[in-house]
């Protein structure tokens, strides 16, 4: 049978991270997949993890199954970091997922089990993920105006005008923060402008929420999400705790449900029969973690410290490109690098000066110029800032 299999096309960000590693020149520079790197290079496990884990271990005394949402007390400490008290805790359904990427999965596997036909329109552009899995999905996708590669910046005239065609009952996807591959995130009065157009056409909204906290703090980078929940009837939210808690390989994650309190129930016991199609109960020890961190004050205190200082450390680092860059170009613009938010920004660089960028100068950088801000290191900016001026102006 398997010789009907035709070969896959590779995901852009993970198979840079491939021939990155197969790279042996010394000093090349790692700007593709979204990872936080520290001073040393380092993704380093959180010490407010580490705690949890040592406490988890000694205190843990059985394996057994959870359940098919995963443990309530980790869905439902999400809920309330996520959604604070924008809207009532018996609107709110939720499960534990694998990771951030498993939560738009149940979320979509939950939108196309309630409307087989619902178009999904995403962001032009967004993460390469979230095409490839509605394409696997068979669901129809649709695109709507996000990025003025001119300006830098959020378009939003095309935004609001893509946005009110959308028909009632469509699926609208939007990045809560830190947008992913552009860091140019709407500001909140935007973002009001666009709840007020997706309230009126009757869209359901699919919040990816991979990023909160790396912005501007965990309040503004949930201001979003918080407001579609609060305005919307109904708003899905994938969320990761992959990059806030650093647990990537442990696969944390949750889709969050707010919806008519009346069926809160149905969405829950739809969440889990997802759950268990899939792969029956979802990974407990990041979610236990997780759970554990922001059920302790202690924990919680540490945690949103060591948070806050790799949200300073990336938005040091834009500034700093943002300035070395000025003065190699003598131009302002790549001023936009210190104004977005988030691991990324997108450079506007054709796919030749990406090319030569990796091949002459070991520079690895997503082939839509998307760069992991947050993967760089102090000691390289000097040689990126003069090999960018060099290649792209
Ligand atoms: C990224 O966009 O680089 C991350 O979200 C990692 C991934 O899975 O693509």
């Amino acid at each position: 049978m398997f010789e009907h299999l035709r070969e896959q096309p590779e995901d852009p960000i993970l198979a840079l991270m491939d021939r990155y590693r197969s790279d042996p020149r010394p000093g090349k520079i790692d700007l593709g997949v979204g990872v936080y790197r520290n001073s040393q290079g380092v993704t380093p496990v959180m010490l407010a993890v580490k705690s949890a884990e040592r406490q988890l271990v000694e205190a843990q005394d059985s394996k057994s199954y959870t359940a098919l949402t995963g443990d309530p007390d980790f869905v439902r400490q999400m809920a309330l970091l996520v959604l604070s008290d924008s809207v009532e805790q018996e609107r709110v359904a939720g499960a534990a997922t694998v990771g951030g990427t498993g939560a738009v999965r149940q979320g979509l596997e939950l939108i196309r089990l309630a409307r087989p036909d619902a178009v999904v329109h995403i962001p032009d552009p967004t993460w390469p993920n979230h095409r490839a899995i509605l394409g696997a999905m068979d669901m129809e996708v649709q695109t709507y105006r996000y990025f003025d590669a001119e300006a830098n910046g959020v378009d939003m005239t095309g935004m609001l005008e893509d946005l009110g065609q959308v028909a009632e009952g469509d699926v609208v996807l939007l990045h809560g923060c830190c947008h992913n591959p552009t860091g140019a995130d709407p500001s909140e009065a935007q973002w009001k402008d666009i709840v007020k157009v997706l309230k009126a056409r009757g869209a359901t909204v699919l919040v990816d929420l991979a990023y909160l906290g790396f912005g501007d703090g965990i309040e503004a980078d949930a201001f979003a999400t918080r407001l579609l929940a609060q305005q919307l009837p109904e708003v899905v939210i994938a969320v990761s705790c992959s990059k806030n808690f650093g647990l990537y390989r442990d696969r944390a994650g949750v889709v969050l449900v707010a919806g008519p309190a009346s069926q809160a129930r149905v969405v829950q016991g739809n969440l889990a029969t997802l759950n268990r199609l899939a792969y029956s109960f979802p990974a407990d020890h990041g979610a236990k973690v997780v759970e554990m961190i922001l059920s302790n004050t202690a924990l919680r205190a540490e945690w949103e410290e060591e948070l806050s200082e790799m949200r300073s450390r990336i938005n040091d680092l834009r500034e700093s490109l943002a300035e070395a860059l000025r003065v190699e170009t003598g131009s302002d613009r790549y001023g936009f690098l210190a104004a977005h938010r988030g691991m990324f920004s997108r450079m506007g660089a054709t796919p030749e000066q990406i090319a030569s960028l990796r091949e002459d100068h070991g520079i690895y950088m997503v082939g839509d110029g998307r760069m992991n801000l947050a993967g760089l290191s102090r000691e390289d900016i000097p040689r990126l800032a003069k090999a960018i001026a060099l290649v792209c102006g």
